[in-house]
């Protein structure tokens, strides 16, 4: 926990574009300074739909998604398409909604963590189950979901992902009037396929359990074992969930910092080491205020609600489990006493 991860300064070493081998084979180039990170990200030949990866490349060694044609979504869609969707997606998690939220997102934060007694370890099942809870609060998704939703969020990282996708949209589509699930299918064009709606649901909830699973064992490990201040701002730039963009390809050959780059060269962003914890451009985090809104009510409730709460082991020993390639890290244990 108290290493400094060696890779962005080495990164940086390198020169503004570094080139690497890609875990499936073949080169990727990372980009490393800001103004240019900035410019790729929003780069229209620079696009996310894995049809154009490298031709030989495994989806399976590099997570890729389907293609925008076979499973349409934000993360793998570009120009007006992508835009179009994130008009429909984007005002369901705006600052001021999830400011109207701040009270009830605090009230499940506080319910949780008393939930526990004795030395527990968030990590097993607190970091994991709030992003959950909040979101599914959120899109009106009954609460007896949430067990279903952990088991399949964490069989997308070490299982069967089509079985885990699927058990994601059949969450999902129980999302009740007066939620945001609803509300999406009412903002998208009434000739959207249901099967769609429901991707785009498993979407958000899956990139929201993730990164902020990961970011809350960190954040809190920092509240009880730390005197540091600015908290949720200064761990999400010292461990960000997201040390890389996701994937992205050349649409054409082109040159970038002055290296020429063939067409369907993939290309990364060190967002982490850039300090861009959201990302930028186009694609910029629709759940950054959600993000923050979550870890801030954790931090809230722990200082008002749980003021003899400590580390149940001494900061300086907590691991950290890295998962390499684009992903990011998160502990291994966070043993803890809430009062
Ligand atoms: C600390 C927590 C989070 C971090 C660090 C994070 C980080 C990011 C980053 C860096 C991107 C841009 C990726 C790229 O351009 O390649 C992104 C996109 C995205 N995030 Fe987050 N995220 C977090 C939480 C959330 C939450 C809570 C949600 C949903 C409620 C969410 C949903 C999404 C979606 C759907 C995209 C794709 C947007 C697009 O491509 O248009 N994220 N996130």
């Amino acid at each position: 926990m108290t290493e400094p991860d060696p890779v962005p300064a080495a990164l940086r070493e390198g020169g503004p574009v570094v080139v690497a081998d890609a875990p499936a084979g073949g080169s990727v180039w990372i980009v490393t300074d800001e103004d240019l990170a900035k410019e790729v990200l929003s780069d229209p030949r620079i696009v996310k739909d894995p049809a154009m990866a490298p031709l030989d490349w495994d989806p399976l060694k590099v997570g890729l998604e389907p293609t925008a044609a076979q499973r349409p979504s934000l993360t793998t869609m570009d120009g007006p398409a992508h835009a179009a969707l994130r008009r429909a997606q984007a005002p369901l998690l705006t600052g001021k909604r999830i400011r109207e939220q701040q009270d009830r997102i605090e009230e499940l934060a506080r319910d949780l963590l008393s939930s526990y007694s004795g030395v527990v370890d968030l990590m097993a099942d607190f970091t994991t189950r709030y992003p959950l809870t909040v979101l599914l609060d959120m899109m009106a998704i009954p609460p007896e979901n949430v067990d279903k939703a952990m088991d399949a969020c964490r069989q997308m990282l070490s299982g069967d992902q089509t079985s885990a996708i699927e058990a994601l949209m059949a969450i999902a589509a129980t999302g009740r009037e007066g939620g945001i699930a609803a509300e999406l299918r009412e903002r998208l064009p009434v000739d959207t396929p249901e099967e769609e709606v429901r991707y785009h649901l498993f979407g958000l909830i899956f990139a929201s359990q993730i990164t902020t699973d990961a970011a809350l064992g960190f954040l809190v490990a920092r509240v009880l074992g730390t005197s540091d201040a600015d908290l949720v701002e200064e761990t999400l730039r010292q461990h960000p969930p997201a040390p890389f963009s996701l994937w992205r390809f050349t649409a054409e050959p082109l040159e970038i910092a002055g290296i020429q780059l063939p067409e369907r060269a993939p290309v990364l962003v060190d967002i982490g080491g850039l300090g861009l914890t959201f990302g930028a451009g186009p694609h910029f985090c629709v759940g950054a205020q959600l993000a923050l809104a979550e870890l801030r009510a954790v931090h809230t409730v722990l200082r008002r609600d749980f003021p003899s709460a400590r580390l149940a082991a001494p900061y300086e020993d907590l691991q950290q489990v890295v998962f390499g390639g684009v992903g990011g890290s998160r502990l291994k244990e966070l043993p803890v006493v809430l009062g």
